[in-house]
């Protein structure tokens, strides 16, 4: 294919993106998914994605992230529960758009920004604290890894800067932590979201061995919460800590 045939071809399918830029751990390249062909594809504005350990969600980030810097220029955003995080996405979507062919040239690259000559910006921004995130406006997208775990003050922060942009689009991507938080409230009773969920066995790379030894080496709730997805709590485990609690007299005298 000519360099501007890949080029419309590319533009007009986030897939291609993702096909051309995205590696495994052996630097290999990868065919999506069906979910990751979907996410690449979702213009929803609000989209919140719940899916499983290692199915692929911060590369798909990465890739989604790559397509728009070059398509769509403007501000973007990753995010994830700590700095530490968000740099590792942050180098997953950087990677990418390395790997792509004839894109704007990077007149920025430091640990936390890359800038292209098209005028786009990708942050990596840390979801651990509201007052480093204040001061952006107008974001093309804002992606959250790991939603579930990043706190509740973030993402009131982040909520005044997308409704400054109309057409801004926030995806979360999230393994579930217990019935709690933002995400938990906004998947479950939030109004004007788009939902997926992912479990284990819509992702094809996920064995069921590699699906029975993570399920020996955890407990049953873990299980549950990591790989299929349900908002799953520590006090359903059979003897909740709040009966324990009440099972202990201590009234009772010891004897000694
Ligand atoms: N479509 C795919 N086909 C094969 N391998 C894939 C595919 N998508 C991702 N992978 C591989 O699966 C592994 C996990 O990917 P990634 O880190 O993106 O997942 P994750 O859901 O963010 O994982 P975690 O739950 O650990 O954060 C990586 O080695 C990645 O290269
Ligand atoms: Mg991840």
């Amino acid at each position: 294919m000519s360099s501007a045939a890949a080029d419309f071809a590319r533009a007009a399918d986030p897939v291609q993106v993702f096909r051309e830029g995205a590696r495994d751990a052996n630097g290999q390249p990868i065919e999506p998914a069906p979910w990751q062909v979907e996410v690449m594809r979702s213009e929803a504005r609000r989209h919140l994605i719940l899916c499983s350990r290692q199915a692929g969600k911060s590369t798909t980030i990465g890739a989604k992230a790559a397509h728009g810097l070059v398509y769509r220029p403007g501000l973007y955003l990753v995010i994830a529960p700590t700095l530490r995080q968000s740099r590792l996405l942050f180098k997953k979507a950087s990677a990418v758009y390395r790997n792509l062919a004839d894109v704007p040239r990077i007149v920025k690259d430091n640990e936390t920004e890359l800038e292209l000559e098209n005028g786009s910006q990708l942050v990596a921004l840390p979801g651990d604290n509201d007052a480093n995130i204040r001061g952006f406006s107008a974001p093309r997208a804002v992606y959250v890894d790991e939603a579930a775990r990043v706190v509740d003050s973030v993402y009131a922060a982040l909520r005044p800067m997308l409704a400054a942009s109309p057409d801004g689009q926030m995806i979360a991507l999230t393994t579930p932590y217990g019935r709690r938080g933002w995400f938990y409230e906004a998947y479950e009773f939030g109004k004007g979201w788009e939902r997926t969920k992912i479990t284990a066995r819509d992702v094809p790379h996920i064995s069921e061995e590699y699906l029975a030894e993570e399920r020996d080496g955890m407990s049953e709730w873990q299980f549950r919460a990591e790989f299929l997805c349900e908002f799953t709590d520590t006090s359903e485990s059979f003897f909740s800590s709040e009966l324990i609690d009440a099972m202990i007299d201590n009234t009772i005298e010891v004897w000694e």
